[in-house]
């Protein structure tokens, strides 16, 4: 494996011509802006893959809450303690067809304690001096009273937590306290027990930290959307991704079933679940916890636009392909039609009302809706079509974002570019997982693209490279640096590329079914990969003009294994100049700036850089590879740059 990996970094290194140490000289036309940088132009790209949604963001630590998972106890055990004993039962309700099944808790014996225990997912994470909120739906329909107890133990059994729930009812009705743990433990448990004699009906078995994002009872894990806030996104797609499709339509993301009460959303495996036999998941469900509503929130909190993307009548095509014939696809554009009217409607409206309700009287201001995610073939196209004809009129202000298929330029592609110009499309989502020498070889695409009058997002997109054994091995420094080559070329087309995000966004170390990922985490602590820093970096440094930035005349696209672009801030007189560096040579540059001039001597450089292309970020070194900051000197109208080996970097200036 090492001997292979270490041919590719050779491969890919000999693409960059070996004997380049000339000096070359980038010459930067400050005063001349060629297109605008559309504040949507970096955003993220969120599916519920790898644990992204339960078990990750979605802050709530049961699995199985509600037991809806095929199997109603996964994730629950049996539990007595101090002689207790009783008996547990699942009951399914007809009154509640989007939840129907609960717990029957039945304590025998006056002495101990008899319940369930919650193992979490990969754990129930716990934090020292953190306030946790438990809840649950609980009715007592014995003659005794029931005392429960709950217990939040370490991952060696002890109880560093602890609390009570008595006063239940005939009736169903939620019940609430709150925690404090002692300990800090990646690998707890939850215990909920009848103290004594009784029997206890239960669902919806819940517990949040206290310190979710924005503190959000349904809330998300704050130290994950914290790293997404600081890339400063400028839109949110979501739910993905093959989500949207589902393995076969039935199992298609139906966001309807995401918004209202949490205990009304119907819950359905995740696509993901059995999706790569060697990465079997299966205790992978979608609770909904997360759902739209969610989604739209986050992204108003990020200032980012919100770009859902629904199923346009097609299951996945890698799986069953299963379609919706063309004559019956009114409920699916109905289903489009309302999402605009939840997230803009008023609230006189039926689904401006339910987001009213939920607690957002304000419209979200939808601009944009992707009609299937990536689809390919005539029977994407007649689909398409259908859509959009009914979209277009009733809500002409809203962006369709079409597919272009899987992967750049195979036949699906082609195929499809050939109608795109014939279909009623502003944005056209393109996807690519390649190989990191495809992105250095091909950062020249839009460089070469065809200009119409649809602007293009490359909305899926990751290098692909060597990786071990190690989940985020993939995101190898390798990967990342090719990536940022890549990217040099999204700045300077700035015309047509107005938006792009990397995927998949986030993934649990130890639950993940696909990698590369942007961010990985696990249950107590998050990191970025050397990827992220490069999507950061652009998205933090991304200017509002790209301007022309020339080796010999041309664009900065590999000679001598330099890749560059540049932007100014017009409103802060600021060019943020973006170097990569792709070769194993240290590379000295001459920049040359023309029709501006720095205000100082002196200028910020950030720069990423490891000689070994195989380095990665890991939860024990989560900062192998970071941005480093630093002055440089000497800066004037022309100055010389030393460009390290294998790097990456943004030169900040400042502007008269
Ligand atoms: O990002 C992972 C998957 O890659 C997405 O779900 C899908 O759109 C693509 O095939």
């Amino acid at each position: 494996m090492r001997i292979l990996q270490l041919l590719i970094v050779f491969f890919v290194l000999s693409l960059s011509e070996p004997n380049a140490i000339a000096q070359k000289k980038l010459s930067i036309q400050l005063n001349k802006p060629q297109a605008e940088i559309k504040p949507t132009m970096w955003g993220v790209f969120f599916e519920d893959i790898n644990f992204a949604a339960d078990g990750g963001l979605y802050a709530e630590l049961i699995k199985n809450r509600s037991f809806e998972f095929y199997k109603p106890t996964m994730g629950w055990e049996k539990l007595k303690m101090n002689g207790g004993s009783g008996e547990i039962f699942i009951l399914s309700r007809s009154e509640k067809p989007d939840n129907p099944r609960f717990a029957r808790l039945t304590s025998h014996v006056e002495e101990g304690m008899f319940g369930l225990s919650n193992e979490g997912f990969r754990g129930l994470p716990v934090r020292e001096n953190m306030e946790y909120r438990f809840s649950l739906f609980a009715r007592n329909l014995g003659e005794s009273p029931v005392k429960l107890i709950i217990q939040l133990l370490d991952s060696e059994g002890n109880i560093v937590g602890k609390a009570s729930l008595e006063n239940f009812t005939s009736d169903w009705k939620i019940h609430k306290t709150y925690l404090k743990s002692s300990k800090t433990d990646a690998k707890g448990k939850i215990n909920i027990l009848i103290q004594g004699k009784g029997t206890l009906d239960v669902d919806m078995v819940s517990l949040f930290p206290k310190d979710t994002w924005k503190g959000r009872e349904n809330g998300m894990r704050s130290d994950i959307v914290q790293m997404i806030a600081d890339m400063k996104p400028g839109f949110v797609r979501f739910p993905g991704g093959c989500i949207v499709e589902g393995h076969e339509l039935e199992n298609r993301y139906q966001w309807k079933r995401s918004v209202g009460k949490i205990e009304d959303r119907k819950l359905i495996v995740n696509r993901w679940n059995t999706e790569f036999k060697h990465r079997s998941t299966p205790d992978y469900f979608q609770s909904f916890g997360l759902g739209f509503y969610e989604y739209f929130l986050l992204s108003e909190d990020l200032n980012a636009e919100p770009l859902p993307i629904v199923n346009c009548g097609m299951a996945c095509q890698y799986n069953t392909g299963e379609l919706v014939p063309v004559d019956e696809l009114d409920p699916y554009i109905q289903d489009a039609l309302d999402l605009i009217e939840f997230a803009n409607g008023p609230e006189t409206s039926k689904w401006g009302k339910l987001r009213s309700e939920m607690g957002h009287p304000k419209p979200f201001n939808l601009k944009y809706i992707g009609i299937g995610n990536e689809q390919w073939g005539v029977q994407y196209v007649e689909r398409y079509n259908i859509f959009a004809k009914v979209l277009r009129e009733k809500y002409p202000e809203i962006q369709l974002v079409s597919g272009s298929g899987p992967k750049p330029n195979d036949e699906r592609f082609e195929y499809l570019w050939t109608q795109l110009p014939t279909m009623d499309v502003d944005v056209v989502d393109e996807h690519f997982y390649m190989k990191p020498e495809w992105f250095l070889n091909n950062a020249d695409r839009y460089d070469k693209f065809n200009r119409t009058d649809m602007v293009i997002f490359p909305g899926e997109y990751a290098a692909h490279g060597p990786d071990d054994e190690y989940p985020s091995s993939k995101n190898s420094w390798l990967s990342a640096l090719s990536e940022a080559a890549f990217m040099t070329g999204f700045e300077r087309n700035a015309d047509i590329v107005h938006m792009c995000s990397y995927a998949p966004l986030l993934a649990h170390v130890e639950a993940w079914q696909w990698r590369p990922d942007l961010i990985w985490f696990d249950n107590l602590n998050v990191f970025g990969t050397p990827n992220y820093y490069v999507q950061k970096l652009y998205s933090t440094y991304a200017g509002t003009h790209v301007v022309p930035a020339l080796i010999d005349g041309k664009p900065a696209i590999g000679q001598d294994s330099i890749y560059a672009s540049t932007t100014i801030d017009r409103k802060n007189r600021k060019a943020f100049i973006k170097l990569v560096n792709a070769s194993s040579e240290k590379t000295s540059i001459t920049i040359q700036l023309k029709g501006a001039s720095p205000t100082e001597s002196t200028a910020k450089v950030i720069v990423m850089q490891s000689l070994n292309l195989m380095d990665y970020n890991s939860i024990e070194e989560p900062t192998k590879i970071v941005p480093v900051e630093s002055q440089i000197s000497g800066i004037g109208k022309k100055f010389n740059y030393d460009l390290k080996p294998q790097s990456f970097q943004v030169i900040v200036v400042n502007l008269k």
